[in-house]
Order: C-alpha cells, then structure tokens, then sequence
C-alpha cells in the first residue's frame, strides 16, 4: 500500500473515518473508545490547527477501487529523532482486515525516511487489547504515565474519571548502508 498525504479536501473524510472508529456508536470495530469518552475525537479546527501550526502530516490509506479513505493516521517530528504518531484510524467497516498493521508499517517507513528512529505513541491505559496490538508490533512501553487531558474539551467527553495515557515507544530498524 501507498499511503497518500492529507489535504484540506480531505479534512471531511479524515473526520468521518476517525470519528467513527474512535467513537462510533456501534461501529462494529474490534476496539473503540466507546464507553471511555463521548463526542467527536476530530473537527476541521482540530486538523487545520494540525498541520498549520503542528508540523503534523496526516497520511491516508484509499480503496484503490473507489479511491474513498479507508483510515489514516498522524505523524510529527519531536525532539531527538523521535516521531509521535496518533490519530490513526481504519473505517470500522474494513478493521481486522490487515489495514491497520499495514498503515503503521507504511507510516514507519515514512518518518524513517525524514530521519527518525523511534517511534512514540500514547494510549488509554484502560485499552489493554489495542496496548496488546502495539506490542506484537514491536511497541514497548517506556514507563511513563501522564494525566488524561480532562481539561482540554477539544478531546471529547471522558466518561471515567481514572483514565491515564501510557507512552509506548518503536525503535526504528536503521540498517546502515555497506561500504
Ligand atoms: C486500532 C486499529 C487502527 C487497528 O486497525 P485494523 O485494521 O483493525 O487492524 P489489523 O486488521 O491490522 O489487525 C487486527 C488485529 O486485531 C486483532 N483482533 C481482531 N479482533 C480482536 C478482538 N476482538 N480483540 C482483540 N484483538 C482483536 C487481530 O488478532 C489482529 O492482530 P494480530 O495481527 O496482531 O493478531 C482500528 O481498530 C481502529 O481504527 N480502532 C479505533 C481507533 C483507535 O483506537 N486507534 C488507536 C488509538 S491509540
């Protein structure tokens, strides 16, 4: 797969995909944050402000048939060849297929192409299967544990008030070339 980079003409289809994976009602995927938070988890301000002041780029995952968004994902250079990866998403129609796997390995080798070799994400501490999901593929937690943001709106409506995020980090493969 080809992943292909997020434009403003793509914004309403970067919001429908992401939420309904993250907060569909009854999506029908495999893991949700259902019953964790309510409320959209994207709107156009939220990306515009992503990629205008953020150095965020979104990358996209398309039917090739149809050329509609399947799922997407987020990445931004930190500091220290780190990249933070969020957002991603597969459409709950076509999850448990391969998709996701697939844009994080797509979504690796594009950052390691712009010079990162970690990988960094945030979960939801209570999400144990996704957490699981990381690990088989190479994620490990890092130890840290921050706060949920119950202050910031613009991330929904927690429903618990005991949610925590743990860091995961991925070391990149850097396979230096042969003299
Ligand atoms: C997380 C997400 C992107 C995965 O995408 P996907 O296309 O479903 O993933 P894949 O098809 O590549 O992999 C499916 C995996 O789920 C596992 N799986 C399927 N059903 C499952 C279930 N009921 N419980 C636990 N694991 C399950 C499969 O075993 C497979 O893992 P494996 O290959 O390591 O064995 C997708 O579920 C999603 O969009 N979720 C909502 C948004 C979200 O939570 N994003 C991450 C926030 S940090």
């Amino acid at each position: 797969m080809r992943l292909t980079i997020a434009t403003h003409d793509d914004f309403d289809s970067v919001i429908d995909v992401v939420n309904q994976a993250y907060r569909g009602l009854s999506s029908g995927g495999w893991t949700t944050e259902f019953g964790l938070i309510e409320g959209p988890r994207v709107d156009r301000a939220a990306l515009v402000e992503m990629i205008e002041n953020g150095q965020t780029t979104i990358l996209l995952a398309r039917d090739r048939a149809s050329d509609r968004v399947q799922g997407c994902v987020a990445v931004r250079p930190m500091e220290d060849n780190q990249w933070y990866l969020s957002m991603l998403a597969v459409s709950p129609a076509c999850q448990a297929g391969g998709l996701g796997k697939s844009i994080m390995t797509d979504a690796e080798v594009f950052v390691a192409e712009r010079g990162a070799r970690f990988v960094k994400i945030s979960v939801i501490d209570v999400r144990d299967s996704l957490i699981a999901w990381y690990e088989r593929r190479g994620y490990e937690r890092t130890g840290d544990i921050e706060p949920f943001p119950y202050d910031d709106p613009s991330v929904g409506v927690p429903l618990r008030d005991d949610l925590n995020l743990v860091a995961l980090r991925k070391s990149l493969q850097i396979s230096d070339p042969v003299e």
